[in-house]
């Protein structure tokens, strides 16, 4: 039977883990054992992305969303909830500004809203003719067809997050939806050379450390070139309100631990956390996280795009965001990167 730390070593030499050995990592609570997890994973963070710590600027273009996640505020049957949904060009713009601010990735994200493919492919062409930035796009599930149609625009990079790699747990959050259905797109994104984003959510209501376990080795066995991982937070308008929110430390676990076993991917310091806690960010920065994703979006749109409550950035304009995170970077003793921050796989 292995220590904790040895287990911790393990992961920190290449090692494969177990499932029952990275459930112990999760069941960690002692506080010399909690440093000493987010060290090693600091240092491995170190060792394979240096101190740069890449920025996706992120547009959330359209707050329309025809599905119905139990713990999202932007389910279709949240009647309260403005929607807004921005026009091509607008998109376009803000895309360019973006560039101009330095972010040398933009991530075009909405709910599923049905959003014209053509559209689409539209403003990726526009965006990519004016800018030098990578775009990624997280528009949730869509054919293969228009995966395909919108990579040969040039969309380089593609976020559906798996949310949870349990079956049973996944279709009981998502009403209508097909676990396996989700899977395969990953896959899709894949084979069409997307980098490939997933991840899961921290302190689902029903949620066990088996679960998180699983999602870990997820994300290995699908080898994500990125992985967010965020705290739940629950929205009154939803069937989980009133439910207890993810906690930082669970979600620090999860992500210390998938930085150890997957080394090259690209980890995000998350909003969700950074809105539970004000140095949230921080924290992940320090336990394994090397992306951080500032918001875009313009001023007035923001409170609108309510996936969770008391969310951070929302009476920011652009370039305070950007101004902010820059700062916390420095303060870090980190620097912003210059490059596109593509895969490393
Ligand atoms: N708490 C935390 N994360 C949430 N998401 C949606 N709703 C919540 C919530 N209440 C996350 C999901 C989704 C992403 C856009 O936001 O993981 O993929
Ligand atoms: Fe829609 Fe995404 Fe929210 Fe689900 S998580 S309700 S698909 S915006
Ligand atoms: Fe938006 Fe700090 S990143 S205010």
């Amino acid at each position: 039977m292995l220590e904790i730390k040895d287990i911790i070593d393990k992961a920190v030499q290449g090692e494969e883990l177990t499932k029952n050995e990275i459930v112990k990592l999760l069941q960690i609570e002692e506080e010399e054992m909690l440093k000493y997890l987010y060290q090693k994973a600091d240092k491995v963070r170190k060792k394979f992305h240096g101190d740069e710590v890449h920025l996706r600027g992120i547009i959330e273009f359209s707050s329309y969303c025809k599905q119905n996640c139990y713990y999202c505020g932007l389910r279709k049957d949240n009647a309260s909830l403005g929607r807004y949904r921005l026009e091509a060009e607008e998109i376009v713009d803000l895309a360019i500004s973006g560039a101009q601010l330095g972010y040398r990735t933009i991530v075009l994200q909405s709910g599923e809203d049905g959003y014209a493919a053509d559209k689409i492919a539209y403003m990726i062409r526009e965006i990519k003719k004016d800018a030098d930035t990578a775009i990624t796009l997280c528009v949730g599930e869509r054919s293969y067809e228009e995966y395909k149609l919108w990579r040969e625009m040039g969309a380089d990079r593609y976020l559906l997050k798996h949310e949870t790699a349990d079956k049973e747990f996944y279709q009981s959050l998502h009403p209508g939806m097909k676990y396996k259905e989700r899977i395969e797109r990953l896959h899709w994104l894949k084979d069409l050379g997307y980098q490939t984003g997933g991840g899961n959510i921290i302190g689902l209501p029903g949620q066990n450390l088996e679960h998180l376990a699983d999602d870990i080795l997820f994300f290995k066995e699908f080898k994500l070139d990125m992985i967010g991982i965020g705290p739940f937070i629950a929205h009154d308008q939803t069937p989980l309100k009133g439910k207890e929110a993810g906690t930082v430390e669970m979600t620090l676990k999860v992500l210390a631990v998938t930085r150890l076993l997957l080394p090259l991917s690209h980890l995000p310091a998350t909003t969700a956390l950074g809105s539970i806690d004000n140095l949230g960010r921080q924290k992940a920065l320090k336990a394994g996280a090397n992306v951080v994703m500032p918001n875009i979006t313009s001023s007035k749109y923001r409170p609108l795009y309510e996936i969770y409550p008391a969310k951070i950035c929302i009476n920011e304009k652009a370039s305070d965001c950007r101004q902010c995170i820059g700062g916390i970077i420095n303060s870090l003793g980190r620097t912003v990167a210059t490059g596109r921050g593509d895969t490393l796989y």
